[in-house]
């Protein structure tokens, strides 16, 4: 049954503390209203780069006290269309995954098809298929882990609405989303959420999935949605700027630095900035004696 009450609440956290770049960030919001409704037991996302969206489901579990765990897949390598990458990308999601989140969440450093293996036939609530994105490619991720799936069991596609670079995620979004009932956000590239399984909670979503939207409603639903995912953005596009301009000033050599700051204190006639003087290494005998 339609409620829109529900369908149009603003969820009190909308984003995780992790905010990386990436196109799903538009769909933070989204994603903590789903868990607290979903309470899925395993969430498995394939395709985590960053961890945008993984410490999104992550943290509406810790937040909503949904006991669970989240399994995250990618070679951490990268693709043709999310563009390759180095090593420092999984190490700077490993260092922030392990305090935020524990246990919770486990990253698999494997391709998607091996990590099949390690996950039990019927298992998964929730599946988010976010890998490389040419139609073969969500079609093989897709059906190769309809097994994994429980009968509980929600999927989200990412990239729907994109028709660029090949990108073929609405070709089979437009063959099975009449299939089983399903939404599709048009905002943040298109999100489209399916329950797949039979005994998928479609009546803890408040009619999202029923159909029974008329246009009017399902125009209020995505615009809701786009509308707060459009503030979050906003906000990741402003630490994104922040993160960019304070690695640019911990790269400026510290001549340049002097100048600048030379320049600034005649300015205002305030004092300039000194260099940090380094302190000479100690022998450990001494630290030990410190901190005693
Ligand atoms: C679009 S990004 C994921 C974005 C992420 N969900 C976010 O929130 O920003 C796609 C990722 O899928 C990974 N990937 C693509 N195909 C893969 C495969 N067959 N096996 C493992 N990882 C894969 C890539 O390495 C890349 O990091």
């Amino acid at each position: 049954m339609v409620d829109l009450e529900i369908l149009l609440q603003r969820p009190t956290v909308t984003c995780p503390r992790w905010m990386p770049e990436t196109a799903w960030v538009e769909h933070g919001p989204f994603a903590f209203w789903l868990i607290e409704r979903l309470r899925p037991r395993t969430v498995v996302e394939l395709g985590v780069h960053r961890g945008y969206s993984l410490c999104a489901f992550a943290e509406a579990m810790e937040r909503r006290g949904v006991a669970g765990r989240v399994i995250g897949v990618d070679t951490w390598v990268g693709d043709e269309h999310a563009g390759f990458y180095g090593e420092e990308v999984l190490r700077d999601l490993s260092a922030h995954v392990r305090p935020l989140y524990g246990d919770r969440v486990e990253l698999k450093r494997m391709y998607f098809s091996e990590a099949l293996a390690e996950i039990a036939d019927g298992s998964i609530d929730l599946l988010h298929i976010d890998g490389r994105h040419h139609y073969e490619d969500v079609v093989a991720d897709f059906t190769s882990w309809l097994p994994k799936l429980s009968p509980r069991a929600v999927v989200l596609f990412h990239d729907t609405q994109v028709r660029e670079r090949d990108f073929g995620v609405w070709r089979l979004w437009g063959e099975i989303a009449a299939t089983r009932p399903s939404f599709e956000f048009l905002h943040g590239h298109g999100l489209g959420v399916l329950a797949q399984g039979p005994e998928a909670p479609v009546a803890a979503l408040a009619g999202l999935l029923d159909g029974d939207l008329d246009a009017a409603a399902v125009a209020r639903v995505r615009g809701h949605w786009a509308g707060l995912g459009a503030a979050v953005g906003a906000i990741a596009a402003r630490e994104a700027k922040r993160a960019r301009r304070r690695a640019k000033l911990r790269r400026l050599p510290g001549k340049a630095m002097r100048r600048i700051s030379a320049f600034v204190a005649g300015l205002f006639g305030v004092g300039g900035w000194t260099a940090p003087v380094a302190e000479p290494r100690r022998p450990a005998a001494w630290r030990q004696a410190e901190l005693s």
